[in-house]
């Protein structure tokens, strides 16, 4: 596609939150959670802090990163699934923030797969000559739409942003492979029944806690592996590569038993896989391009190495992205 990251940033909340700390207030316990999850703390919003102010911050990090101004984005993508307003997109409020002016933006919703699909269409976008960098955003705030007395997902998620800064490159670099799916067959699995057009806002729904999302998490566990296998290897083929020659996967930062399992079906060895879900828990749209900072910023991941980005979501979409940093 000719277009490689060049920066990267992320931004957590300051409040740090324990397990411990979750089993004061819901039916729950550190030892459950880490045993089911691997998860032992997350990051969430305090009541000073907006959600697309993280967001914000990520940008600007990866700009510093690339050594880039705001002038010189020529678009910004930001996935996210739960925006800060229904309308406009929270694309706007980064924009406003980012002090943009005229820059296109738009919001992307494809669940915890948005930054992959989204990453993909900033490389499609500058392979079409439409632009020359693209800022793509993954961002979430879901400890505002869970439902915090829901044991079965309240103890999964965290809060959290992280963003890239993509730029026109060769051809033998940045982006070498994508597959991008989908299986609408499970759209329900993760859902929020209310507050759409399809059933709007009323005492009924609210009373009925149906603007809080709801999650059928045996059926999340099973799709998981084989989704996020198959767009893998679909990437990889459309790069020409083996897995042998990737230097780091970072899979959806769902739950640890996830993630153990897709590398033990594919004999990934575990100090290629970068985890960071016990620490920061599935932040969706915001988890892969969080750990892949993380892992650039503290020197694992380095110019050169060939990165495989994968993850499933709700839809539910799937896919992968192959790349050289
Ligand atoms: N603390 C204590 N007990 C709990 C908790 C909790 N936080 N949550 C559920 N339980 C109980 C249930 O009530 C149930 O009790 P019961 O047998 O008395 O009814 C028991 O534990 C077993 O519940 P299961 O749902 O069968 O537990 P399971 O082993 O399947 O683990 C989990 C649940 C962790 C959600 C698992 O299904 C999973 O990991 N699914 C994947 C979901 C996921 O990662 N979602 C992320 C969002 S989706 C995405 O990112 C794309």
């Amino acid at each position: 596609m000719g277009a490689r990251i060049v920066g990267t940033g992320a931004a957590l909340p300051q409040r740090c939150v324990s397990n411990a700390e979750l089993a004061g207030s819901v039916d729950t316990s550190d030892a459950w959670i880490v045993q089911r999850t691997g998860i032992r703390t997350r990051y969430l919003l305090g009541e000073g802090e907006t959600p697309s102010s993280l967001g914000v911050t990520a940008c600007r990090r990866a700009l510093e990163a690339a050594g880039r101004r705001t002038e010189d984005v020529d678009l910004l993508v930001v996935a996210t699934t739960f925006p800060d307003m229904t309308c406009p997109g929270t694309s706007a409020f980064v924009a406003q923030d980012l002090g943009l002016e005229g820059t296109p933006f738009f919001d992307l919703t494809a669940g915890c797969t948005g930054f992959v699909y989204g990453l993909a269409m900033a490389g499609a976008y500058i392979a079409a000559g439409l632009g020359e960098r693209v800022l793509v955003l993954g961002f979430e705030a879901l400890s505002r739409v869970v439902d915090w007395s829901d044991r079965r997902t309240c103890v999964l998620f965290g809060d959290g942003a992280g963003a890239v800064l993509l730029e026109r490159g060769s051809s033998e670099e940045g982006i070498l492979g994508v597959s991008l799916r989908g299986d609408p067959s499970k759209a329900l699995l993760l859902h929020t029944p209310a507050g759409g057009t399809r059933r709007p806002a009323s005492h009924a729904t609210v009373e009925a806690r149906e603007h809080f999302l709801r999650m059928e998490g045996s059926g999340v566990f099973r799709s998981a592996v084989p989704l996020m296998r198959e767009a893998m290897d679909r990437a990889l083929h459309a790069a020409s590569m083996s897995r042998e020659e990737v230097d780091w996967i970072i899979p959806h930062q769902a739950n640890v038993r996830i993630i153990d399992a897709f590398a033990d079906r594919l004999g990934l060895p575990r100090e290629r896989v970068v985890i960071n879900v016990d620490r920061v828990a599935n932040t969706s749209a915001a988890s892969i391009p969080i750990a892949l900072d993380e892992a650039v910023r503290d020197g694992r991941i380095r110019p050169g190495h060939a990165v495989v980005l994968t993850a499933f979501g709700a839809g539910v979409t799937y896919g992968a992205v192959a790349l050289r940093m």
